[in-house]
């Protein structure tokens, strides 16, 4: 058919931008679209010049690639470099093989050995071996004419110098890339320097071989794949693919390791799916798998077609990336109280699975890439890892720079965030729904409240059936034990039994009152510094509120406390300037008696000093040694240093106690230690 004008306008218009992608790719190695919007393109102005061939004379669909860039000397393939033909299914992959089958006039019972390899995804380069000595290198540029960067090529390890037994002539070709891990790495180095940061490792790849100056390439960690050859002066190298590559490895090439014979449809989709479900763990890219006719004989046979081999295809990989618009951005709470921004999106198929939510990280990570709702986005999706926003690919009109909450969206409690951190978190912990099971968990433990019957099961399901909001809901379980007691795997006795364990918690020493209530940052230890500092639960809560004025004497008690520094202050002043904190703390002291802790003795023989048990204790726990101690005004540490003042070795006490005696400390025993107590 002959094409009308509107048709070969059309053509004008595809063509020109095909050419101008090939362009921002191949010679600037900064594209501006994805590959398979590529991809869609370029078969889109195929399929128009299948219907029309005479459009197809002056057309990027009979090029490869690009020209040389300025700066570069040019090389002229001695045997040119070609591009593959693209399978998307396997249906195209069966039209292949039956094509190959035709021109080479086989039948159907015929087998044809495929030799399947990785489609490494980094930039094509030839390399010219000269009497065994390597003498020249080149890019792929527009497949006939390359760029020559011998120079740089030479500053890469894995490119073997000197051959032995090789033909005189031999051209090898190679995929040049940047590992995953490496190009993260540059890209930090960049960053931190100032510098551009590459869009991708194939793009890192090309801009570190393409480089006018080799000092520069020296630095870029590069590696290569071998996967084929152009001219080379003896024929009998090898007789298929896979031996010639087996030659290559012998001379030291690098080949890559997973490619595989494959005999029939069947074998060729199950290496598919296998290297599809490898992909995302390899620390290299690949956009697919390139099958390749085995037999030597038989490539010679086929020959190519314009661009393309006949005797091999690239069955691609589904896009890992995608472009799609940002409908809204949701905020989640973790068991932990983080705000999570979540991009709700208009769904998209990315790496052939449908899409409609990706990770935003966090509040730094929108305000850095400015990302609104309404934004048309590029979404990425490598293998297990969640689907992330890379970036904002058009603005939306109207938009507006997204605020991100100060107040948790599930209980409306403040949600801080301290200096120095990256997440926000809801202030709500006792009474905020999202974090409430993790909280009441904690409030029960063993440290905590330890009541004994009622673990994390019971707990998840008096939460959800509602016999348990809060805390202080706890205390008031005996209202409803008749409840209780017809749940299943519950009985009158197990019912009372839980009852009765809870009511001999309703009295409990302040530091584990404060320990229970799950403050960020206030742990065992810090909680008893508070209880003994304060002394009561009243004095404690008095002084939190107070000291809420950052000039005034309370706050600066409060950091004046040894282990109490700025950040810890900030999480007890977050806590206490929640409403609904101080609401559940109120209503939990009003069901309880918390028992006041008495101040350390300052005036006992072991005051300020710095104690460590090791060893078996034979008439105390360690934890109540511990306590006594403190009470005492001494200091507990877990090791032995120059800093600690007497140590305490009962039976079995072993590097310990030698370390003190190496450094002239005080030892005593179990005795003696009983023995100081009476005495203060
Ligand atoms: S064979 C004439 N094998 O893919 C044969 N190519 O789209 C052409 N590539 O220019 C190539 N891994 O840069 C072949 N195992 C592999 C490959 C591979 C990566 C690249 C190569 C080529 C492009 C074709």
């Amino acid at each position: 058919m002959k094409a009308s004008a509107s048709v070969r306008r059309k053509h004008e218009q595809l063509a020109a931008e095909v050419a101008a992608h090939n362009h921002a790719y191949h010679t600037e190695d900064a594209p501006t679209i994805s590959d398979a919007e590529f991809d869609a393109l370029f078969r889109e102005l195929q399929a128009l010049e299948n219907k029309y061939p005479d459009l197809a004379t002056a057309s990027p669909t009979q090029t490869v690639g690009a020209p040389v860039a300025a700066g570069f000397a040019k090389v002229t393939h001695a045997v040119p470099m070609l591009s593959l033909g693209n399978a998307f299914d396997a249906a195209e992959m069966i039209e292949f093989e039956e094509r190959v089958r035709r021109f080479l006039g086989l039948s159907a019972e015929d087998n044809i050995d495929l030799f399947a390899e990785p489609k490494i995804d980094g930039l094509s380069a030839s390399l010219r071996y000269e009497g065994g000595s390597f003498v020249r290198g080149a890019t792929r540029g527009d497949g006939t004419v390359g760029e020559d960067v011998t120079a740089n090529l030479r500053t890469i390890a894995a490119l073997p110098r000197k051959l032995e037994n090789a033909p005189d002539v031999l051209e090898v070709r190679v995929e040049v890339f940047m590992s995953k891990s490496d190009f993260r790495a540059l890209n930090e180095r960049q960053a931190a320097q100032d510098e551009k940061q590459f869009a991708n490792p194939r793009n890192a790849a090309a801009g570190s071989l393409r480089q006018l100056d080799s000092r520069i390439t020296e630095t870029r960690p590069l590696h290569m794949f071998a996967y084929g050859w152009g001219e080379v002066s003896d024929n009998s190298v090898a007789d298929t693919q896979s031996g010639f590559l087996d030659r290559l490895s012998k001379w030291g090439f690098t080949v890559n390791k997973l490619a595989r014979k494959c005999v029939g449809p069947a074998a060729i989709e199950a290496f598919y799916d296998d290297l599809a479900a490898q992909r995302a763990d390899l620390d290299y890219d690949i956009d697919g798998i390139v099958y390749k006719v085995d037999r030597l004989d038989w490539q010679r046979r086929l020959g190519a077609v314009s661009r393309a081999p006949r005797w091999a295809i690239a069955r691609k990989f589904p896009p890992e990336q995608a472009i799609t618009r940002l409908r809204g951005i949701e905020i989640q709470v973790g068991r932990t109280g983080a705000l999570t921004p979540v991009a709700r999106l208009e769904p998209v198929t990315v790496g052939g699975v449908v899409v409609s939510n990706a990770t935003l990280h966090n509040e730094d990570e929108i305000a850095r890439k400015d990302i609104r709702v309404g934004d048309t986005v590029v979404v990425q999706r490598a293998g297990d890892v969640i689907p992330q926003i890379v970036e904002v690919k058009k603005r939306a009109a109207k938009s507006k720079r997204y605020k991100f909450p100060t107040a948790c969206p599930i209980c409306g409690s403040e949600a801080t965030r301290e200096e120095g951190e990256a997440v926000r978190r809801c202030t709500g912990g006792l009474i905020c729904p999202a974090q409430v099971l993790e909280r009441l968990k904690h409030f029960v433990s063993r440290d905590a409240f330890d009541i004994e019957g009622l673990g994390s099961k019971h707990i998840e399901a008096f939460l959800s059936d509602d016999l348990l909001r809060a805390p202080a809901d706890i205390f008031r379980l005996h209202q409803r034990a008749p409840e209780i007691e017809q749940r299943e795997g519950w009985a009158a006795q197990s019912a009372e039994n839980l009852i009765a364990a809870i009511e001999e918690r309703r009295s409990i020493p302040l530091d584990r009152f404060i320990y229970a209530l799950g403050i960020r940052q206030v742990g065992q230890a810090t909680a008893r510094v508070l209880a003994r500092n304060y002394g009561t639960l009243e004095a404690w809560r008095t002084a939190m509120e107070d000291a809420q004025d950052l000039d005034g004497p309370a706050y600066a008690e409060l950091t004046g406390i040894d282990g109490i520094g700025p950040s810890v202050a900030a999480d007890l002043l977050a806590f206490v300037h929640e409403p609904h904190n101080v609401e559940a703390l109120d209503d939990l002291a009003a069901e309880l008696d918390v028992q006041a802790v008495a101040p350390p003795q300052a005036d006992s023989a072991i005051a300020g000093k710095t104690m460590v048990f090791t060893g078996t204790l034979e008439r105390m726990t360690r934890s109540e040694a511990k306590a006594r101690a403190e009470a005492l005004g001494a200091k507990v540490a877990g090791s032995v240093s120059a800093r600690t003042d007497l140590v305490i070795a009962g039976p079995g006490a072993g590097s310990k106690a030698r370390k003190a005696a190496e450094l002239g400390i005080e030892v005593i025993d179990e005795d003696a230690w009983l023995a100081l107590l009476a005495e203060t």
